[in-house]
């Protein structure tokens, strides 16, 4: 590597029965108008929560050794709902001897994130950097057959666990070349980063296959149009490649353009969804980091952002002070312009913003109705939407089906059953409507309202 590199509703007649009915109707047109009213009652006030309101999530990447630091982990299980080990799924540390794997610090990482619903981009089955030395010095048909294999045992290993893997790293030239990066891998023959993706489709169906690249933000750059036009002929040809990540690791020297949104959907054109995958900004400018959330936002098939580490003392490039959180773990400003850009974009689904026409009413007490619908769905994991009219202290059960989990919830506070499919979820001001983001696990039931009740 370089260095740029989820009551009782009979029906009644008479004048109490007209009385609540329209009470109801007021209190549902209250609460409607609270969920749509951009940036109040449907904020989230976490990144990861406010990401999964918009459909997308909001990573970072996690160095297995810091996982012992408390300050570390309190901010990644409150705003984070992705994650990518930095290094632990590197070819070195995963196959540090040819044949011989090590997943223990990988391991530790995806069992962190997948036990408190977080999910896990892969990160990196074939790249020319950061291999143990054994490969190193491998070339030709030898190299490509270890690769292969290397690509085949990791993926099959975490089969399930990991929503995207960084299939191939890096693998063009800077400048203005628009050529293959020369390395052992692409000496080994032009078609080997086809091959990794196929052995990747292979080992691991169910998740979504990336190429990921540094300096591929600007659109006019000769080495985004490279790696364009290698995804559009993979796709032309059948090669089985998802997405596409934009490591964005902008800088005086790669600074961030306003041409990035361009970038962002011209892939996304070519039938792939788009990742920001290791985001970090010289300073750490607001302005550049609210850009960078809403161009992802502006872009259907753009899944999300990953920061490319948590507090600034965790950043591989530390002394450039990059990151969302300075190294006492406080938020800095750029995080509060993350925050505001996740929770003022809007999502293809949103209804219009109509102000409320009447006045709000309490709505009557003692049974509450809760009505779930479908919203954003990906490859892996859909959102659900409860309206709850009748009550505003109000308590819904709802459940879903094992083995899908909820990995993410929004404008209430849940409480789990022991066996983690039943959720019960209590009021807490934000209004009438609330959601989650539920893990399909290749279940794609939608989840049940159980009851609601007024508490
Ligand atoms: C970096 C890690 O952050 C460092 O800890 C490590 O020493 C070198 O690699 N592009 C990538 C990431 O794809 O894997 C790199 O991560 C940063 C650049």
């Amino acid at each position: 590597m370089t260095e740029r590199c989820q009551g009782d509703t009979r029906p009644r007649t008479g004048p109490r029965a007209r009385t609540a009915i329209v009470l109801a109707a007021a209190a549902l047109l209250a609460a409607t108008s609270a969920a749509f009213l951009p940036g109040t009652a449907s904020a989230g006030t976490t990144l990861g929560a406010s990401a999964a309101e918009k459909g997308r999530y909001f990573g970072t990447a996690v160095a297995a050794s810091r996982l012992s630091d408390g300050n570390y982990t309190t901010i990644l299980n409150r705003e984070f709902n992705s994650v990518t080990p930095e290094n632990e799924m590197k070819i070195d540390a995963t196959e540090p001897q040819q044949g011989r794997f090590s997943y223990g610090a990988a391991e530790q990482i995806v069992n962190h994130a997948r036990s408190r619903g977080m999910s896990v981009r892969g990160h990196t089955l074939a790249w020319h950097s950061q291999q143990p030395p054994w490969m190193e010095s491998m070339s030709g048909s030898a190299l490509r057959s270890a690769m292969l294999n290397h690509v085949t045992q990791v993926a099959t290993h975490f089969r399930g666990q990991v929503v995207a893997w960084d299939v191939v790293n890096e693998a063009f030239e800077d400048g203005t070349s628009g050529a293959r990066r020369n390395s052992n891998l692409q000496r080994t023959g032009n078609d080997w980063i086809e091959a990794a993706f196929r052995a990747a489709r292979t080992a691991d169906p169910g998740a979504k296959l990336c190429y990921n690249d540094y300096n591929t933000d600007n659109w006019t750059h000769a080495k985004t149009q490279a790696v364009y036009n290698m995804v559009r002929d993979f796709k032309s040809r059948g090669v089985p490649i998802d997405c596409v990540g934009f490591q964005s690791h902008f800088n005086n020297d790669s600074p961030y353009v306003s041409n990035y949104r361009t970038t962002l959907s011209s892939f996304a054109a070519l039938g792939v969804d788009v990742q920001v995958t290791e985001l970090d900004i010289q300073g750490a400018p607001a302005a550049t980091y609210r850009s960078v959330v809403e161009d992802c936002l502006a872009v259907a098939r753009c899944n999300g952002v990953t920061v490319w580490g948590i507090r600034d003392s965790d950043s591989w490039r530390a002394s450039q002070t990059p990151l969302l959180f300075n190294s006492s773990g406080q938020k800095k400003a750029a995080y509060d312009a993350v925050l505001a850009a996740l929770n003022n974009g809007t999502t293809p689904t949103d209804p219009p913003t109509t102000p409320p026409t009447t006045p709000p009413t309490t709505p009557p007490s003692g049974s509450c109705t809760a009505t779930l619908q479908d919203s954003t769905r990906w490859g892996d994991r859909f959102n659900s939407q409860v309206t709850v009219s009748g009550a505003t202290n109000w308590t819904v059960v709802v459940a879903v089906t094992p083995p899908q989990k909820v990995s993410n919830t929004w404008n209430g506070t849940p409480t789990w059953d022991s066996s983690g499919n039943v959720m019960t979820m209590r009021s807490n001001g934000s209004g009438n409507v609330f959601g989650f983001t539920t893990m399909a696990n290749g279940t794609w039931t939608r989840p049940v309202v159980r009851s609601c009740t007024v508490s």
